[in-house]
């Protein structure tokens, strides 16, 4: 039994085998492979595009998508090992996910970091939780990584760039009105580094960079292929030659619960929000983001509705990739 709790933990062979899988499902994208299969979605947080692709892509292939929320239709629940639960859990990970493992063929997970102490939401004990005790695979739907948009990030990058080696891919910090998750930039990280991607890292001061972990596996990845992993601070050097410029805004991990410390510092940076005239100084690089993004304060009209913007692609690759995976997962497929 295999989970994708984070493509660490996945060879890139292994992934492209997944992304060239999802180019067959984008060409072909109804068939009966998880008929009689079915999928627990439990979100702890909101979602548009994850929780729709994953309920559309099973539909497609037959099989049947539930989506629970605990603590809002679902019992609250908790996850300390010895807990005393005398406050407003009413069931505990052992049962819940030894229980959807018995109607399930799958469990996907979505549960943000607190917030409050990176110590403690490093340890990403939700989704390790589900996993130690579930006994069937459980997905990743977003945590402090976000692998499935890792995914549909690099086939859209294929379809748009063909070979992804060589080529410079430049993930930018951007201003938020709000800390957000380091989950898609530490997985941005991991991605471009493990395919061949000169990656660089710009962030406005050496405390948005990211968590050691990722900085250190994508200094790994990107060893391994011969190429390297560069953190600037300056604008006109991350953007110049840009082959791919990806934006995110996250927070700072050494003012985890002091936020308001951070925010002169986040607020002194909306400069960086991605323009037409950044752009202009890329080798005509295409744009990216995840989504949801704010228009006009992380990336400006013109970038977002530009030739060269992928977002929407992007978006859509979720569904194809997440089609592979399943398949992959539960032995549908290779
Ligand atoms: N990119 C992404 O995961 O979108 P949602 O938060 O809408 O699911």
């Amino acid at each position: 039994m295999r989970d994708f709790l984070t493509t660490a933990d996945w060879e890139r062979g292994e992934l492209q085998a997944l992304l060239d899988d999802a180019r067959l499902l984008k060409e072909q994208p109804m068939n009966g492979r998880l008929e009689g299969k079915t999928i627990a979605l439990v979100f702890f947080n909101p979602s548009l595009r994850t929780r729709t692709s994953f309920d559309v892509g099973i539909y497609q292939m037959g099989g049947h998508a539930v989506t629970l929320q605990p603590g809002s239709g679902s019992w609250p629940m908790e996850f300390q090992e010895g807990a005393v639960m005398d406050d407003v859990a009413e069931e505990h990970v052992k049962e819940a996910a030894r229980v959807l493992s018995r109607y399930c063929d799958l469990i996907a997970v979505r549960a943000f970091p607190k917030f409050q102490d990176w110590s403690v939401d490093r340890e990403d004990h939700v989704i390790e939780s589900f996993a130690a005790h579930a006994t069937v695979p459980v997905i990743n739907m977003e945590t402090i990584t976000h692998p499935c948009q890792e995914l549909a990030l690099m086939l859209a990058l294929q379809e748009r760039l063909g070979t992804t080696d060589g080529k410079k891919f430049v993930l930018t910090w951007t201003y938020h009105p709000k800390p957000l998750n380091t989950a898609v930039a530490n997985s941005a990280l991991m991605i471009a580094t493990k395919f061949g991607f000169e990656t660089t890292l710009l962030c406005p001061t050496p405390e948005y960079v990211l968590d050691e972990r990722y900085m250190e596996l994508g200094k790994k990845y990107a060893a391994e292929n011969g190429r390297g992993l560069t953190v600037t601070h300056d604008i006109e050097e991350a953007y110049t030659g840009a082959h791919v410029v990806y934006a995110k805004s996250w927070g700072a991990i050494p003012y985890f619960g002091r936020w308001d410390e951070e925010r002169p510092i986040r607020d002194a940076h909306k400069h960086f929000m991605v323009d037409g005239e950044k752009m202009a100084m890329t080798d005509g690089g295409v744009f990216s983001h995840c989504l949801p993004a704010r228009r006009n304060v992380k990336a400006t009209d013109e970038v977002f509705d530009a030739d060269y913007s992928m977002i929407i692609e992007e978006a859509e690759n979720r569904l194809h990739v997440q089609k592979a995976l399943m398949s992959r997962l539960t032995g549908a497929t290779g």
